[in-house]
């Protein structure tokens, strides 16, 4: 069942995926699933995959990149970080060699800060300008003000609605504020895109455009709208940025946004721990578990 949202077990599967994803006309983000390590072995191990996944991006010139967790790479295991930094500062250091990128996903409230830190760190590498970037959570009250500063120095951001479960004092509980929220930080963002006239912003992430090129990651039909009118009412170029969506969810809508000459990148998960992944898909919308019982019924 765990197959329509989870691209194999193997980095073998997951490349399959890619390929057949990117004959659609879909980039795509490599997520070898995991969170939470334990020991510096452990994150050392994660890394390893991901570097595989880069060198297997630049030989078979995939239009991918990959995702990663901080907590993957052991985030949890020194108060300053120092582990996780140096593991993703390798990986972005392949990143730029592979001529690709690398996201940080974002996690939980407690590590918000500390990720923001640690991308502007690896940001401010001249080297690594455009190769690494960051999420954003409309539910979260600070964004507005992350934002701000992250495009200020040319950081490329993904925005998100947010998967966790955070405090009110911290953000907005109810889903119409978080959507509208959404729709004003789409707006920010696209602001700093590529024809945008902001000095501020202008720096060439990958030689092709100049802005900053982010990434608007949702399902949500009024999301997307919302994303589209503003492109069309400031006149905003259509490639200077992309939707994401996760693997196996909403492919029409990935489909139908492509017809129409918009970019669309798919966020694939893949590995042996897509359990706890898998259930959050399922209870961000309990309809998927009638969908893929009434599959396995037909199978
Ligand atoms: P919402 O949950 O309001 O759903 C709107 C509509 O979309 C639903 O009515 C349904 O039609 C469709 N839909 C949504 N989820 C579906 C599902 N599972 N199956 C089928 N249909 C579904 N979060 C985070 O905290 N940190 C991160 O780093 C990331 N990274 C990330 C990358 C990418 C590419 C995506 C698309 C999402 C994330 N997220 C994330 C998850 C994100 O925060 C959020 O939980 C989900 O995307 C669901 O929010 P929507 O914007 O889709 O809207």
């Amino acid at each position: 069942m765990s197959s329509r949202f989870v691209a194999g077990m193997t980095v073998d599967e997951v490349l399959r995926a890619a390929e057949a994803i990117q004959q659609q006309g879909i980039a795509s983000t490599l997520d070898s699933l995991g969170e939470n390590v334990t020991t510096p072995q452990e994150a050392q191990r994660s890394a390893d995959i991901y570097h595989r996944l880069l060198d297997a991006i630049q030989s078979r010139r995939l239009n991918a990149n990959v995702s990663v967790k901080l907590t993957q790479m052991g985030m949890d295991l020194d108060t300053h970080h120092e582990q996780a930094r140096s593991i993703v500062s390798d990986l972005v250091d392949h990143a730029v060699a592979a001529n690709t990128f690398v996201r940080v996903d974002m996690e939980g409230c407690e590590y918000t800060q500390a990720t923001i830190d640690l991308v502007r760190a690896l940001h401010a590498k001249p080297a690594n300008r455009g190769h690494v970037g960051i999420v954003i959570q409309a539910y979260l009250y600070r964004s507005a003000a992350d934002i701000a500063a992250l495009t200020q120095e040319g950081i490329r951001i993904r925005l998100c609605k947010g998967a966790y479960k955070e405090p009110p004092d911290l953000a907005y509980p109810q889903k119409s504020h978080v959507d509208g929220n959404f729709v004003k930080l789409t707006r920010q963002l696209l602001d700093t895109a590529g024809n945008a006239n902001n000095d501020a912003a202008s720096v060439a992430n990958n030689g092709s455009v100049t802005g900053i090129y982010h990434g608007i990651a949702t399902h949500d039909d009024a999301m997307v709208e919302a994303a589209k009118s503003y492109v069309k009412e400031k006149n905003i170029d259509r490639h200077s940025f992309e939707f994401q969506m996760l693997y196996g969810v909403r492919r029409d809508l990935q489909r139908a946004l492509v017809a129409e000459g918009y970019n669309v990148r798919v966020y694939v998960p893949f590995g042996a721990e897509w359990y706890p992944y898998f259930m959050r898909r399922l209870a961000e919308r309990p309809a998927n578990v009638l969908f893929l019982a009434k599959n396995m019924l037909k199978s």
